[in-house]
């Protein structure tokens, strides 16, 4: 009888990590959550190595990181240890076990200068300090394994919110529905927002036919503004909302964002590999799953 695949997923309770459990619910899967329920620190390499002593896995997917962009500006030192050499830890432990790893990086790797999707080739240039320490978790994680994928994805929204966030852009918006009367959504930073479902679903499928290691897009297709996103949203759910198109710099925030960060899943594609939906599709799906969709688009 065929052995049955096992994954281990760190962040399980996160957005992805919630949807990485659903996709994967036919394989053996260890389910590992940072503080405060404290199955791993991935910033302490003693905590990573208690955690996969007593597992054997195919692959160990690393979903954890701090998030919080804005509060990464603030806590520096806290953000590089747990993106940057976390992520580092992570690598090393996997080597030493013989697991292959996935790891989650970012469209915040790039600086928007470009008017065209980013592919795997093109040369990053972080803007803030999120994407610095995301930027350095590559960097780290190639030199410590052979065996990696590093998926570069963008404005992920899922089921279960981002945890540090509270809610996810389609829920905030949703809520701020209930809320304002007057809503103002940046017009001027064009992204693929990405459904961390599909993008489950997407690792299953890198799981399944293991092309070769190496740094892979990841997005839904297409492309739009936070705006646009917005408008696409309410047009899905049929609120009825003020909506103002904003520029970036209306916002207070002091932090630097790429105006364009739209990926092209490059990598995917050249192998057949890509499974990821029009983001218009993605976003659907993930309305109709919630019961939010409106009934004349079912
Ligand atoms: N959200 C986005 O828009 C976006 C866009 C591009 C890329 N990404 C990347 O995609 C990945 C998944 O994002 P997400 O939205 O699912 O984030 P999320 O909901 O904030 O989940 C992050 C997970 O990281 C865990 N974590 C944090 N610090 C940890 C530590 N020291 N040790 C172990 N676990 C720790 C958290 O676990 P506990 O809460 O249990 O501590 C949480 O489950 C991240 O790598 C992120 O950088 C996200």
């Amino acid at each position: 009888m065929n052995r049955k695949k096992s994954v281990i997923i760190i962040g399980a309770n996160g957005q992805l990590g919630y949807d990485l459990k659903q996709v994967f619910a036919d394989w053996k899967v260890v389910s590992l959550n940072g503080p405060p329920e404290k199955d791993i620190d991935i910033r302490d390499e003693e905590s990573i190595k208690k955690a996969f002593q007593k597992t054997k896995a195919d692959f160990v997917i690393n979903t954890a990181a701090f998030t919080d962009v804005p509060k990464c500006e603030e806590v520096k030192e806290f953000a590089y240890q747990v993106n940057s050499l976390g992520a580092k830890n992570v690598a090393r432990a996997c080597r030493e076990k013989g697991f292959a790893l996935i790891h989650i990086s970012s469209d915040y790797v790039f600086d928007g200068k470009k008017h065209s999707p980013y592919t795997e080739d093109d040369g990053p240039h972080p803007l803030n300090h999120y994407g610095f320490t995301k930027l350095e978790a590559e960097r780290l994680i190639r030199k410590e394994t052979d065996s990696y994928y590093i998926l570069r994805t963008s404005g992920l929204y899922g089921k279960a919110g981002c945890l540090v966030k509270g809610e996810n852009f389609v829920d905030k918006m949703l809520r701020y529905a209930e809320e304002k009367q007057d809503i103002r959504v940046v017009d001027d930073e064009i992204l693929t927002p990405t459904s961390s479902l599909q993008l489950a679903k997407q690792i299953r499928r890198i799981c399944e036919e293991r092309p070769d290691p190496g740094i892979y897009h990841a997005t839904n297709q297409g492309q739009c503004s936070w705006y646009e996103f917005a408008k696409e949203i309410f047009h899905l759910t049929g609120k009825k909302v003020v909506l103002t198109a904003v520029h970036q710099k209306d916002f207070p925030s002091q932090v630097l964002r790429p105006l364009y960060s739209v990926l092209e899943n490059r990598n995917l594609n050249i192998r057949d590999l890509d499974v990821m939906d029009d983001w218009h599709d993605a976003l659907k799906e993930y309305l109709e799953q919630k019961g939010l969709l409106r009934k004349h688009l079912l």
